[in-house]
């Protein structure tokens, strides 16, 4: 089925006429091309770069998978491919024309489905119709058409409030679709939905866009998910963080579809994901403990606090992490262990990440192990656990600049504004909130110091058993 209405309100400039129905999977033409894309947002300290000198091309006939951790910037450059926010730097183009406000090729599909709730599901997925001028009848046509093609026939009637979360996203792809844009953007449309919920919609989606059926021509697919990057696209785009907003490695999955998540070469492909992922510069860690292979000895960056972010991790979490990998044998793989605990990478790389930073684990391909020192905390008792992540805690740069600042003087504070300020100069106010919410819980728990929310400082630790 094809839509009335593909790039109506597209008029880009002189472009080759594309074929009358292009099979989705067939032509290749450059539809999207980002180069040298930078984006900064301002910081306590002029601006910080959130996407650096990023060159993507999307072409007809493929789903791009855009993967990257929390805070690695996939939102923002769906937003510049969308033009919804300009570029601070670089280019972004349309089937080869500049953008110069929104892109007339692309429709969004939200995490948070962002319907109106006074509308029927037919008046919401007409609104996009509507904006662009559709006479009523043919909106109604359309709609009717992208309702029925996402499975959403018998509820054109209904409320958003009358349907289920898998239902109210069927609502924000037809909202997508009935525009016909040359490329739909997805910002993590599955996050929301249970785990059932999401891979039935992954699954009728996919049907649909191998079927030729699907009313696009491309597909950019955010997601902080392996597995439904790889079940889903054609090219992986990881994104990593350190630097900021780069692209680490582009992946081509080139297994059949459909895809049969169960083979080993699926298995293969998200292991070395994974490996990309969760690869960092050696100069990260604050230390080379008692890892087993090759200690990297201790870099420049490795000692200042721009050089070693403090992960979204709490002390709970990361040592629960341990005590698994130590029931574990002391070692494990990371896609394996997410997958039997049925966790996001979201939810378990911070606490890799934090493990790593304290010494108490190392990765290394896809495999996670623990340190000596990591294997002693894990097996000691609550107090001497506490001296442990104590020792550990004092190597991370920020939690060292607090605890030193206090030294042993009882009446001595540490504002966080000091601390804002300071960070500011190299991360996000978002991120710095982050870090600092993460320092205090480690601060805390290792008896390093105490912290007075109202006044918003660190103050010395009352002397305890744990100190
Ligand atoms: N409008 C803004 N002003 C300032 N900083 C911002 C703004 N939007 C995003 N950021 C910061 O830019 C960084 C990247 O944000 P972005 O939302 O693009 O990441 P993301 O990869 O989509 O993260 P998530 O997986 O959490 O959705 C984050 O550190 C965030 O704090
Ligand atoms: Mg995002």
């Amino acid at each position: 089925m094809r839509f009335p209405f593909r790039n109506r309100a597209v008029e880009p400039a002189p472009a080759p006429a594309p074929a009358p129905a292009p099979a989705p999977h067939e032509d290749g033409e450059a539809l999207l091309e980002a180069v040298g894309l930078t984006k900064t947002y301002a910081g306590a300290a002029g601006e910080l770069p959130v996407l650096s000198g990023i060159d993507l091309t999307v072409r007809a006939g493929e789903i791009v998978a855009v993967l990257g951790r929390s805070g690695s910037g996939k939102s923002t450059l769906l937003r510049c491919l969308a033009g919804l926010i300009p570029p601070s730097s670089g280019t972004v183009r349309y089937r080869g024309t500049p953008l110069t406000g929104a892109n007339p090729g692309t429709a969004l599909v939200f995490q948070t489905f962002a319907l109106l709730p006074w509308l029927t599901v037919r008046q919401n997925v007409e609104l996009g119709l509507e904006a662009r001028g559709v006479p009523p009848r043919e909106r109604a046509r359309a709609a009717g058409q992208a309702i029925d093609l996402i499975g959403l026939t018998g509820f054109a009637s209904a409320y958003p409030k009358e349907l289920s979360g898998g239902m109210r996203q069927r609502v924000g792809f037809a909202r997508a679709l009935v525009v016909e844009p040359d490329v739909l953007m997805m910002d993590e449309p599955f996050s929301a939905l249970d785990v059932l919920t999401a891979e039935n919609l992954r699954g009728e989606l996919l049907e649909l866009w191998e079927s030729g059926q699907f009313p696009t021509r491309a597909v950019v697919l955010v997601t902080h998910t392996i597995e439904e990057a790889v079940l889903m696209a054609d090219r992986v785009v990881v994104l990593g963080t350190r630097p900021n907003g780069t692209i680490r490695e582009t992946v081509e999955v080139a297994l059949e579809r459909p895809r049969d998540r169960d083979s080993a070469a699926f298995d293969e492909l998200v292991d070395r994901v994974y490996r990309i992922m969760t690869g960092r510069p050696k100069d990260t860690r604050p230390h080379g403990r008692t890892a087993p292979g090759p200690g990297p000895g201790p870099g420049p960056e490795r000692r200042t606090v721009a050089g070693t972010p403090l992960p979204t991790a709490g002390v709970d979490g990361l040592s629960g992490l341990a005590e698994t990998i130590a029931h574990r044998g002391g070692g494990c793989d990371l896609a394996g262990l997410a997958d039997e605990l049925g966790l996001d990478i979201d939810d378990l790389l911070p606490q890799v990440d934090a493990l790593d930073l304290l010494g108490f684990a190392e990765v290394h391909g896809d495999d996670l192990l623990l340190t000596g020192t990591g294997t002693a905390y894990t097996g000691a008792d609550a107090q001497e656990s506490r001296a442990l992540f104590a020792a550990a805690a004092l190597e991370v740069p920020l939690i060292k600049l607090i605890a030193n600042s206090l030294g042993d003087r009882p009446g001595a504070t540490v504002r966080t504004g000091f601390l804002r300020d300071l960070l500011g100069r190299h991360y996000t106010v978002e991120q710095t909130d982050r870090q600092l919410e993460t320092a205090t819980d480690w601060g805390r728990y290792a008896g390093l110091f105490a912290f007075d929310a109202d006044r918003q400082e660190y103050r010395p630790h009352t002397p305890g058993p744990g100190r």
